[in-house]
Parts: structure tokens; C-alpha cells; sequence
């Protein structure tokens, strides 16, 4: 019973820290780990107050909930750690020494859920929903367009024969403005070749952009890269993946900026919409351009919604599409100087899109 019960805690995703009547680190599950991003053996030991400054204002609380035996409950309480600052919901209560246990002394336990991830999670399912609604919509519109388009361009053609020379300038001009139409309503429409999954090398893919927009700009900016090299191959289609990428790269070309990062991290137990996959493969790109425009914040991820006048506004929408194939999403965070575009897949062997 006590092992299925450790066994347990272990698997909670709340993550659960046990300190003695010192504040001292006792215990701590593995999503306590993850939380601190600290192994359980860096922080058995330690005093709270050094992993967590902030709840040096609350020992009185935590001896009277010692003495009490009651538990009491902190919302939204803040957390630094090396590179971030989290948001914990905190529930602490008292363990006291009990006649069948072999404890002697009375302890603490803390229930800490990680608040701004689930703050980021409703908000991917948003951005995940909207973005469903949106490309029925577009579509549907791209297929009626297309149908007509494709007797305007006939006619052109079978009128062009019957003109003189010196007008068929303007069927050229039908014709023309026709092919550039259905390339936007191609584009629109989104990728119509099937997704094939074959394995990917995720550092195949970013190279490959790489190399493509060094043909493209020339080497008038920096393109950093900071991969991490142990990521395992996945079941993705690489071509739909060096295309994501690339709009993301192209982007942050166009910002302006100079300095351009392409980065590969892997997630363990990270959750995507509503699912949690054991590993997460996370491809950001990185720029210090002028950020997102703030009038685009909400929408950015919409079909035509563009920032430049010569922008078409399908890049980003496109990229989306080709995460969700994946099972996956792209997100991303912007201030001036500093804008993440990151590319979430689950690193998976086996995924079905239509599944
Ligand atoms: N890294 C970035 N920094 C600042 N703004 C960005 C960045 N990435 C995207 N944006 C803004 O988001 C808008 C939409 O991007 P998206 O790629 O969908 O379309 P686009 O680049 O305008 O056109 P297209 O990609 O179709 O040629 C951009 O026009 C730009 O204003
Ligand atoms: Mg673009």
C-alpha cells in the first residue's frame, strides 16, 4: 500500500513538497522537480527559504499550521527561478505524528500548482479553436474561387486566338492576374499535398531553412544557432516542417532584425491543448526585431492578417496549420528586442493526423 501510494505521488502532475518543522526540504515528487528545475537530490536538505525567497513573509503562517493542524491555501504567489518567473497556486497543510506512522515529528506538505501555465494552456486552446473555425472559413472560399477562376482563365485563352496581335495584351493581362490569383488561393487553402510522416531529424529541418534563407537575404545579419543535440527523430513530414520554419525565419527577417536564433529544446510530460505527451520537441526562432505589433496580438494567427503592406498574412496562418498536423502549436511570446516564435511537436513515433 505504501509503495502504490509513493508510486502515485511520483505520477501527480501537482507538484508536492515535504518540509520539517525547520522549513527544511524533505521531500519532493518528480513534478516538484520539474517546478524548481531542480533534482529532488539538490533539494532534500535545503531550507524553503533558499529554493523559494518569496515565502520567507509567510513562516509565521507556516508554524501556526504546524501548531493548528489546519492547512491554508496562497494564490498566485510568485516564483523566480534562473530565466523565468512562475505564478504558484499553494495549498500547505500539516503532517502531524501519527500513532500507526513511524514519524515523530511534525511535518509540512505543499500542493503547488504552476498557475500561468494553466493560464497558457486555456489560451493555447483558444488560439487552437479560432484557427480551426478560420480555416473552414477560408477554404470553403478558396474552392468557390477557384472553380470560376478556372473558366475566366479558359476564356481568356480560347479569346486570345481570335485577337489581333496588338490586343492580346489584355487577355495576357487576364491571364496573368488569373495564375496570381490561384496561387493566393492556393496558399490559402493550405497545404494540399497528404501529410507523409517519415522520421525527421529536427536539425536536418532547421539547417535546411538555414541554408535556404542564407540563399535568400545574403549574410547582412547573424543566424545563431543553439541546438540540442540528443533530440531523438520523430514521426513528421520534414518538407511541411521546413516550410513552418521558414515563415517563422522569414518573419523575423522582415521584423527587421539582425540577430536571428534558431533553437531546439525538448519538453518532457508537456501538455499541447488538452494532451500530455511524454516528450515535446520545442524549435523557437528567435529575433531582436521591433516585436509584435500590438494591433495584431490577438489575430496575428489569422489568414490575411498582415503587418506589412506587401505582406500577404497567409505565412504564419500556414505554418499553424502544418503544427496542427503534427499534433502540435506554435506560439509565441513579443517585446521589442526580444520575440519567440516556438514550434511545439510532440516527438512521437506513430502520430495519425486524422486520428
Ligand atoms: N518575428 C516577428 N516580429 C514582428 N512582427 C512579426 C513577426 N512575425 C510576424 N509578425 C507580424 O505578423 C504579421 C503576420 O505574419 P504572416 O507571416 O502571417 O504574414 P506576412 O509575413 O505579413 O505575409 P506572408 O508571410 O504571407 O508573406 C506580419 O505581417 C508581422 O506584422
Ligand atoms: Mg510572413
Amino acid at each position: 500500500m505504501a509503495r502504490y501510494l509513493e508510486s502515485i505521488v511520483e505520477n501527480l502532475t501537482t507538484a508536492v513538497v515535504v518540509v520539517d518543522a525547520d522549513l527544511r526540504l524533505e521531500a519532493v515528487n518528480p513534478a516538484g522537480e520539474m517546478l524548481f528545475e531542480l533534482s529532488a537530490k539538490q533539494m532534500v536538505g535545503q531550507p524553503l527559504e533558499r529554493l523559494w525567497p518569496q515565502t520567507v513573509p509567510l513562516a509565521g503562517l507556516f508554524s501556526d499550521t504546524l501548531q493548528s493542524a489546519h492547512s491554508f491555501t496562497r494564490r498566485g504567489l510568485p516564483l523566480s527561478l534562473p530565466g523565468r518567473e512562475a505564478l504558484i497556486d499553494m495549498t500547505v497543510t500539516a503532517i502531524l505524528p501519527h500513532a500507526e506512522s513511524s514519524r515523530q515529528d511534525p511535518a509540512l506538505l505543499f500542493e503547488l500548482t504552476q498557475v500561468d501555465r494553466l493560464r497558457r494552456l486555456a489560451h493555447e486552446e483558444e488560439i487552437v479553436d479560432r484557427h480551426l473555425a478560420q480555416r473552414a472559413v477560408v477554404r470553403g472560399l478558396a474552392h468557390e474561387i477557384k472553380n470560376p477562376l478556372g473558366g475566366l482563365r479558359g476564356a481568356a485563352q480560347l479569346l486570345e486566338r481570335k485577337l489581333s496581335e496588338s490586343e492580346r495584351e489584355y487577355t495576357r493581362i487576364i491571364i496573368r492576374e488569373a495564375d496570381r490569383l490561384q496561387g493566393l488561393v492556393d496558399r490559402l487553402a493550405g497545404p494540399t499535398r497528404p501529410y507523409l510522416p517519415v522520421q525527421v531529424n529536427i536539425h536536418q529541418v532547421l539547417e535546411h531553412v538555414r541554408s535556404l534563407i542564407l540563399a535568400e537575404v545574403g549574410e547582412d545579419f547573424v543566424l545563431r544557432r543553439d541546438y540540442d543535440p540528443s533530440i531523438p527523430e520523430f514521426a513528421g513530414d520534414p518538407d511541411q516542417l521546413v516550410q513552418a520554419v521558414l515563415n517563422l525565419v522569414r518573419n523575423a527577417v522582415q521584423a527587421p532584425s539582425r540577430v536571428i536564433t534558431l533553437r531546439s529544446r525538448i519538453e518532457r510530460q508537456f501538455t499541447i491543448g488538452q494532451r500530455r505527451h511524454k516528450l515535446v520537441l520545442r524549435a523557437e526562432v528567435e529575433d531582436d526585431g521591433p516585436g509584435v505589433p500590438e494591433a495584431l496580438r490577438d489575430t496575428l494567427f489569422y489568414p490575411m492578417v498582415t503587418g506589412h503592406a506587401a505582406g500577404t498574412g497567409l505565412g504564419l496562418s500556414i505554418a499553424q496549420d502544418i503544427a496542427r498536423r503534427h499534433g502540435g502549436l506554435i506560439e509565441y511570446v513579443s517585446r521589442p528586442a526580444r520575440t519567440i516564435f516556438t514550434l511545439l511537436v510532440p516527438l512521437r513515433q506513430d502520430y495519425d493526423p486524422t486520428g
